[in-house]
């Protein structure tokens, strides 16, 4: 069992909710964080909020037993919901990251035997133990970012061994680590070097070899696939992805990165809970997802380290799109899981007001990996998973840019203390 508390966070000078038990689309609503002034108050009991309300409200019964927190000055909003991370992966490549800076492009490296494949080589020879005890630290250092949500791919063994050891490593910190963890299987992340150029061949040993037992021993919730010129096209795309859903997989997937491959449109006709990426999205792509109940997933960090343009944030939000946000965390493309550098980049660079960067990064996280009935905002009934920040205002999260300013994380009704 994960720990679960009861908590009274009390005097909130600000309390933004988020409210809402689906994600939040097009500027209006992700603009409509729900904002009290305080002094508020917020009561879980279980793990679950019980209390959402001013402090004059307070139901003295209640608070009975519970843990109190003083949120005096500060404002409190919900966790962050990480809703894109490859959390679970063996060795590094800094090396690759100064060729980067160097001039080389990304998909010259992967196409040169490193990129992805340098990390399968790790990942391959790494213990269980070695790739807990590094993700581990990860998820500590996101705990104290305010995230409380992680989702995490595995895609770094794409064989059926290697695969199984990432989805178990990721389900031993699911239990022995207070963030909860969303697990996908992402197999298609890469061909690997025994089925180079038999790119379908390699799809069907998936779907008939590894995710069979991987759903038998209910490793992950979702599939996920790197559709990309030169990695896996729409073919081979749709035949993983429906192929998944049939055997009750929910389903997502990296879309238009590198170049404009039509990924966004495919995402919504494949009933994707996420396309995520997006930097080369066409205007066809943005009316699909707007269109859709698929989540635009943003990951500004990757863009950042890439030196790439931004995804076009600003223009899904204005066509109506749900937009989220995440850190893609990854030994390559994008080795960081800064939620200050997130919120900086969406907000000076991508041009996201910052109530919509809030909202990409609690409720609509929540909704690209279709929890936002459960976690994403803070409301009764909800798990009680939040942030408290040391200022009074949620506008200093982008205003007093690059810092972390959570002072407290509160996962399931109990009190992280970061500073
Ligand atoms: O989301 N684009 C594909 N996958 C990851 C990168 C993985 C890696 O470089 O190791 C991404 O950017
Ligand atoms: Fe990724």
């Amino acid at each position: 069992m994960k720990p679960v508390g009861n908590i009274f966070i009390k005097n909130i000078a600000q309390l933004v909710t988020c409210e809402g038990r689906g994600a939040k689309r097009g500027a209006e609503q992700m603009n409509a964080i729900s904002v009290f002034e305080g002094p508020m108050a917020v009561i879980a009991r279980q793990g679950i909020i019980t209390y959402v309300g001013p402090m004059s409200g307070v139901p003295e019964q209640d608070v009975r037993g519970c843990h109190e927190v003083d949120a005096t000055g500060c404002c409190v909003l919900p966790g962050f919901v990480d809703s894109h991370t490859h959390l679970v992966f063996g060795g590094y490549r800094e090396d690759e990251f100064q060729w980067r800076l160097r001039g080389d492009s990304y998909m010259s490296i992967m196409e040169r035997g490193g990129g992805i494949a340098s990390t399968m080589r790790a990942t391959r020879k790494a213990t269980k133990q070695e790739l807990v005890a590094s993700a581990r630290d990860h998820l500590d250092a996101m705990l104290r970012q305010g995230v409380t949500t992680v989702e995490a791919k595995s895609g770094y063994g794409m064989d059926l061994a290697t695969e199984l050891l990432q989805l178990e490593a990721a389900a031993e910190l699911e239990q022995t680590h207070p963030l909860s963890i969303y697990s996908t299987f992402m197999g298609a992340h890469d061909t690997p070097p025994e089925y180079k150029g038999r790119e379908m061949e390699f799809i069907h040993f998936l779907l008939q070899e590894v995710m069979p037992e991987v759903k038998a021993r209910g490793l992950a919730e979702c599939c996920d696939i790197f559709t990309e010129r030169g990695v896996f096209d729409h073919e081979q795309t749709r035949t993983l992805l429906t192929g998944a859903k049939a055997m009750g997989f929910e389903v997502k997937m990296h879309a238009d990165e590198i170049v404009p491959f039509g990924g966004a449109e495919l995402a919504a006709e494949l009933g994707c809970l996420s396309a995520d990426h997006l930097l080369q999205i066409s205007e066809q792509g943005i009316a699909a997802l707007a269109k859709s109940q698929t989540v635009a997933t943003v990951l500004p960090c990757t863009a950042f380290s890439l030196k790439a343009d931004y995804a076009p944030a600003r223009k899904m939000i204005d066509a109506g799109c749900a937009v989220a946000m995440a850190s893609d965390l990854n030994p390559g493309s994008c080795f960081s899981s800064s939620v200050p550098l997130m919120i900086a980049l969406t907000t000076i660079y991508m041009n996201m007001t910052v109530e919509e960067a809030i909202s990409a990064l609690t409720i609509n996280g929540a909704a690209a990996i279709g929890r936002a009935d459960r976690v994403g905002s803070i409301e009764v009934g909800k798990e009680a998973d939040m942030a408290i920040i040391r200022f009074p205002s949620y506008k200093f999260l982008s205003y007093h840019f690059g810092m972390n300013l959570v002072r407290d994380t509160i996962k399931s009704g109990v009190r992280y203390p970061v500073i």
